[in-house]
């Protein structure tokens, strides 16, 4: 008999860290305002979690953060100044949907992502929720979110999404260790915040991509401070699947690590090249500054 699970309708936007990669640029903007083109990563993370079914948008955010309160509201002067213009007004208007809610929430001081993650929990509520990291941008023909969606509705549990990286990068992500069930499927059994390479269970990455069981919130709020002094969401996991399954999915799709410089200069440069107005002109662009550059040597 399968089991009718009900959608997930919450996604927790962690974005009150301090963004230190990204200085001087993150001094007094979030890094999640960022443009990846012409859109902010923050707004390419709201998408996928509305494509995925969300309708409840909850942001934990911190100092200077209030750029993102300010883009997902609706802006009356600006409309006003704009009138006649109408591809401008849509692209304004259609920024959040009229059945979608913005939530904010204060993360008092920024003590790690597992305290984000609990500072949502009053809104949360008992029922599963997403976890999106807007720097972790991902490429993907069905957006990853709704492709971990379809993994809950099918296994339940918790789901993560994770990618196979550099065995010399497994001490910048959390790192599980599985048992594999399908080609793109595998159970966790262990996890672990930042190992060095050498003791590294795996070579499989959790990369911003989350969804979990509200059970977790128990974990986060007793586990206390783990690696760098910070609550980590990974120690809150790791406590998570000795109780209850958690998945690991490695989604179909290209990820950009927007967190870090290039990254963030990779992303920006395949988005133009896709962008339906700007690729072919970009393209040619992109051509003769890289011969006039060889040609130089
Ligand atoms: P990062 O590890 O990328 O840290 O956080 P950061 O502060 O954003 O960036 P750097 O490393 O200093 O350049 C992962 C995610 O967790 C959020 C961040 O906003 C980011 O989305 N976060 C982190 C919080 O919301 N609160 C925290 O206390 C820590």
């Amino acid at each position: 008999m399968s089991t009718i699970r009900k959608p997930v309708r919450t996604a927790v936007f962690p974005v009150a860290g301090r963004g230190t990669r990204f200085l001087p640029a993150t001094k007094a903007s979030p890094k999640e305002m960022l443009p990846i083109v012409d859109k902010p990563l923050i707004q390419y993370a709201v998408e996928e979690a509305l494509a995925a079914g969300a309708t409840q948008l909850v942001f934990i955010t911190g100092s200077a953060k209030r750029a993102i309160e300010d883009h997902f509201d609706s802006a009356p002067e600006l409309e006003a100044a704009l009138q006649g213009k109408e591809e401008l007004l849509d692209t304004l208007r259609s920024i959040v949907p009229a059945n979608a809610t913005c939530i904010y929430i204060r993360q008092p001081a920024p003590l790690g992502l597992g305290h984000a993650v609990l500072c949502a929990r009053p809104v949360v509520g008992d029922e599963p929720f997403f976890i999106h990291l807007a720097d972790d941008l991902i490429d993907a023909k069905v957006p990853c979110l709704k492709q971990m969606a379809a993994v809950y509705a099918e296994h339940g549990g918790s789901v993560l999404g994770v990618q196979t990286v550099e065995r010399k990068d497994t001490d910048k992500y959390g790192i599980v260790a599985t048992e594999p069930m399908s080609e793109r499927l595998s159970r966790i059994t262990s996890m672990v915040e930042k190992p060095k390479p050498a003791d590294a269970p795996s070579t499989l990455a959790v990369v911003g991509r989350y969804l979990l069981s509200p059970r977790v919130f128990d974990h986060l709020a007793t586990i206390g401070r783990g690696a760098g002094g910070e609550i980590q969401l990974t120690d809150g996991i790791a406590a998570l699947l000795k109780e209850e399954p958690v998945y690991a999915y490695a989604f179909e799709g290209k990820r950009y690590d927007c967190g870090s410089k290039l990254g963030y200069l990779e992303a920006t440069v395949e988005y133009g090249l896709k962008h339906p107005q700007l690729g072919e002109p970009f393209i040619q662009m992109l051509s003769k500054l890289l011969a006039d550059r060889l040609r130089r040597g």
